[in-house]
């Protein structure tokens, strides 16, 4: 179908235009009628810039302007003029077109839903017409910062002399980590290839090789629970460094995230950013990747619980636990049903109840009130620092659980109170380090990998490895930016028997470690220099600087979170065929 092309996009005209002549191509935005008069808003990727069409100037456009509706494809020519009513909310809004021709150049059905900024629309009708879902403006900005943070990475990691090596998408099935999703060789029948949670191992053996500086931008996949902060197929960048130490590793990245920030955001990021231990992180707020654009902070105040006659506390002290606070300062007017509310979502982290006291004037009131004396109630009340107006809740239990409760529960209060949107547009960065190296499963009945089995422990903690491996702690270091873990990475385990001792730990037989690991282990026979890393979320850094907490947003054909495609209905049934020549049987049960 014949098209003038357009001479300019929509968002490029201005008042220092006016007289010229002008065509645009792009889709009808919108349309209003005024008896003979009709304008179009013309939208393209630059913009939206309106065309008038005048009957009683052009009456001849009548037969190309009668069908048309929003999201029609069209082109407009004619003199730019300045409008009567300028509209100062866009950049194109002081001019407009005055059409002297116009043609369709595909008509389009009504859509399913407003190609418009604020929709109402669920996310499952966006999602299945997702082409159209991207044409609106406020989806597109982020694939511009997606985008933008693209080159910021190549610049950066160029100028600082990293190599871009592309490591394997077929590639060995390992255990520990997440589940792996599996490809069926169709020239090995009965055997699979793995698509990679990581290139973790091949960044290591390229260090072996000698790269010293490699970086990749890479999909990973994992066969995980997903949130909305999690896909089954996302994008890391991916770094991995010889000859340094975490120091090094934690400083690039610093410098990275400055550059990315200045660069997209215009923002000043001050450096270093502060460090963590991971125990501190889990006592003062409750997650290793605690959110610390506010405070609200947890207090442990098993020793004074200790002392009181609430026998909740007096159990869980005596089973060697402890009993975690949260003083939800000026919270005392949260009602029954509010602190009930609490109590269920604590419930879903696990606890078993809620326990809590409310201060209102002199008075104090409360779950368990009735079991404290005179002395024991102020002393609990003075070592949260409680106040009139403040709801105090408590969370007794395994030192690790208890504080991820009483995180959740400080999480929840922060985003009932408006604390959150308080610090909405606000950036917090900060490290968590000094992660335990292990973790016990009792599922699996032995030891796991925190990080992954190939990080190295703290130089103190190498003999607690065989003495006390729970307290054993990792070189290891997560990026935590508004509460989201955007980075994460260690220094590796470099040396074969140390190598070799972990793989012992984590309970694998040697011919086992031998089977999964062989070619790693024998990496470490010939001369593997220290080397250590870290891999960013690039889905998440899009999401933090866009400032949206669906990561959906920010990966252009996403999946739901049950993993599905509904655009084009993936993972779908293949033909038997298919599973023929793979040696595939389906059971369907
Ligand atoms: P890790 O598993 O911590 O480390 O992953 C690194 C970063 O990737 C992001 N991420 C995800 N983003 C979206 N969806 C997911 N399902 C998902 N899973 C992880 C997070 C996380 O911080 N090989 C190591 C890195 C290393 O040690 O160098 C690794 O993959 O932002």
């Amino acid at each position: 179908m014949h098209f003038e092309q357009r001479s300019v996009t929509c968002g490029a005209l201005r008042p220092e235009h006016a007289g010229q002549q002008a065509t645009l191509n792009g889709w009808v935005n919108a349309r209003r009628d005024y008896g003979g008069i009709i304008f179009l808003d013309i939208r393209d990727r630059y913009g939206v810039t309106q065309a008038i069409v005048d009957l009683s100037h052009r009456p001849e456009l009548d037969e190309y302007i009668r069908d048309v509706r929003s999201e029609f494809v069209i082109w407009v020519k004619g003199a730019v003029r300045l409008r009567e009513n300028p509209n100062p909310k866009i950049p194109t809004g002081l001019i407009e077109i005055l059409a002297d021709e116009i043609g369709i150049i595909n008509p389009a059905e009504v859509t399913p839903f407003e190609i418009v900024d604020d929709l109402g629309t669920n996310e499952e009708l966006r999602l299945t017409y997702r082409y159209l879902d991207l044409r609106r403006p406020v989806l597109q900005k982020n694939f511009f910062v997606r985008s933008k943070l693209y080159q910021v990475v190549h610049r950066f990691f160029e100028e600082e002399g990293f190599i871009e090596i592309e490591t394997p998408v077929l590639t060995k099935s390992t255990p520990e980590g997440a589940r792996d999703f599996l490809v069926p060789s169709r020239n090995n029948k009965g055997r699979f290839y793995a698509l990679p949670q990581s290139p973790q191992l091949f960044k290591q053996l390229l260090m072996v090789s000698g790269f010293d500086k490699y970086m990749q931008i890479v999909k990973c996949f994992r066969d995980e629970d997903l949130r909305a902060d999690r896909q089954p197929e996302f994008t890391q960048i991916d770094v991995e460094m010889s000859f340094i130490t975490q120091d090094d590793i934690l400083d690039l990245t610093e410098r990275f995230i400055r550059r990315a920030w200045k660069e997209i955001l215009n923002i000043d990021v001050p450096v270093p950013f502060m460090r963590m231990p991971f125990a501190e992180a889990m006592e003062k707020y409750g997650s290793d990747k605690p959110d610390l654009r506010y405070g609200l902070e947890l207090v442990n105040v098993t020793s004074v619980a200790g002392h009181t006659g609430f026998a909740v506390f007096a159990d869980a002290i005596a089973a060697g636990n402890v009993v975690m606070a949260l003083n939800a300062k000026g919270c005392g007017a949260f009602s029954r049903k509010q602190i009930d509310e609490l109590t269920e979502h604590a419930k879903k982290y696990g606890a078993k109840g809620l326990p809590w006291l409310k201060v209102t004037g002199s008075e104090v009131t409360g779950s368990f009130v009735k079991t404290l004396t005179d002395e024991q109630r102020v002393s609990l009340l003075s070592s949260v620092d409680a106040a009139d107006g403040d709801l105090l809740l408590f969370v007794p239990g395994e030192w690790e659980r208890a504080c991820t409760i009483a995180g959740a529960i400080r999480t929840e209060v922060a985003r009932r109170t408006g604390i959150f949107d308080g610090v909405s547009g606000l950036y917090s960065f900060h490290w968590v380090t000094e992660f335990p190296l292990l973790e016990y499963n009792d599922e699996e009945t032995r030891w796991i990998a925190r990080h992954h089995p190939f990080t190295a422990p703290m130089i103190d903690d190498v003999s607690l490895l065989s003495t006390d491996p729970t307290h054993a702690r990792a070189i290891a270091h997560d990026l935590v930016i508004n509460g989201y873990e955007a980075a994460g990475g260690s220094v590796r385990i470099h040396l074969n028997s140390v190598q070799q001792t972990m793989f012992d730990l984590l309970g694998f037989a040697r011919e086992d470690a031998d089977a999964k690991f062989g070619f790693l282990l024998n990496a470490l026979r010939f001369g593997a220099p220290p080397h250590g890393g870290i891999a960013f979320g690039f889905d998440r850094l899009v999401m933090l600087l866009c400032q949206t907490d669906n990561i959906r947003d920010v990966i252009a054909f996403p999946k739901t979170t049950s993993g599905l495609s509904l655009m084009d209905g993936c993972p779908s049934d293949v033909d038997e065929k298919q599973l023929v020549d793979l040696g595939i049987a389906i059971k369907r049960s």
